[in-house]
C-alpha cells in the first residue's frame, strides 16, 4: 500500500571506510534522504565528520541531503554546508542565540531549513519560527550517538506537533530521530511523523538487506 513515509537514512552508522558506496547503496535501495550528522564535540559529546566529507560524498547519490547540524553557533557553517551539497540544514535553538536568525539564513540560501527538538525542548519554542522552517525534528534520542534506545515519552510531543501542522496547514514535514526500527517506526508514524531517521536498524542488520529494512520502515502499518 502506497503512503506518504518518508526514509532518512543516518549514515553515522554506515561503514566510513567506504562511506561513498553506502551512501550510493541506500540512494538506490529506495531511501528518500541521505541523513548527515554532523557534530562537533561541544555542542554534543561525540565528533563526527565535516563539510568536506559531505562534498565528498555528494556525487555518490541524487537525493536530498538532510544535514543535522549538531554544532555550536551553527550560522558560522551554514555557507559551507551549503556549499559542500546539503538540500536541508536542521538546528537546534540552543546551539545559537539567534535561532529565526540562522533559520532564516538556510532559507536565504536557496534550501529548505529544519529545526530540531532535544528531548527536554518543549514545543513552545516552535511558536515564533514556524513562519521559517520547513520540517521539524523530533528527536526520540538525546543527540550525539547512534544506536540509543527510543524514547517513547517523546510521542506525545509528535502528536502535538502534528495537530499544529494539519490544524493551521501547514507545509512542514514532521521528522523523527534516533532508535528508530521497525517498532517504533509504527508508534512514530502513529504519532504523526512522516519522515523516518533511521541509521542503526539500516546500517548495521545483519540478516536483512537496505532494500528490505527501507521498505519495511516506510510500509509499516501503525
Ligand atoms: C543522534 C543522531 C541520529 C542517529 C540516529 O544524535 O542525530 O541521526 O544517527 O541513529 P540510530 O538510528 O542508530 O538511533
Ligand atoms: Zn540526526
Amino acid at each position: 500500500m502506497e503512503n506518504n513515509i518518508l526514509i532518512s537514512p543516518s549514515v553515522l552508522a554506515a561503514d566510513f571506510s567506504k562511506l561513498g558506496d553506502e551512501v550510493q547503496s541506500v540512494s538506490e535501495m529506495g531511501a528518500d534522504f541521505i541523513h548527515l550528522d554532523i557534530m562537533d564535540g561541544h555542542f554534543v559529546p561525540n565528533l563526527s565528520f565535516g563539510a568536506d566529507i559531505v562534498r565528498g560524498i555528494r556525487p555518490y547519490s541524487n537525493l536530498p541531503f538532510d544535514v543535522h547540524l549538531m554544532i555550536t553557533n551553527p550560522e558560522i557553517y551554514i555557507n559551507s554546508y551549503v556549499d559542500a551539497g546539503a538540500n536541508l540544514i536542521t538546528v537546534h535553538p540552543e546551539s545559537t542565540s539567534h535561532i529565526h536568525s540562522v533559520l532564516q539564513q538556510i532559507k536565504k540560501s536557496g534550501i529548505k531549513a529544519g529545526v530540531a527538538l532535544n528531548p527536554g525542548t518543549p514545543i513552545e519554542v516552535l511558536d515564533n519560527i514556524i513562519d521559517v522552517i520547513d520540517l521539524v525534528l523530533v528527536m526520540t534520542v538525546n543527540p550525539g550517538f547512534g544506536g540509543q534506545s527510543f524514547l517513547s515519552s517523546q510521542l506525545a510531543k509528535i502528536s502535538k506537533i502534528r495537530s499544529i501542522i494539519d490544524q493551521e496547514n501547514y507545509s512542514i514535514d514532521l521528522s523523527v530521530d534516533g532508535g528508530i526500527n521497525a517498532k517504533t517506526a509504527a508508534l512514530a508514524i502513529d504519532a504523526g511523523a512522516n519522515v523516518l531517521v533511521a541509521g542503526t536498524s539500516i546500517f548495521k542488520s545483519k540478516d536483512k538487506t537496505y532494500f528490505e529494512i527501507i521498505n519495511r520502515l516506510r510500509n509499516i502499518v501503525p
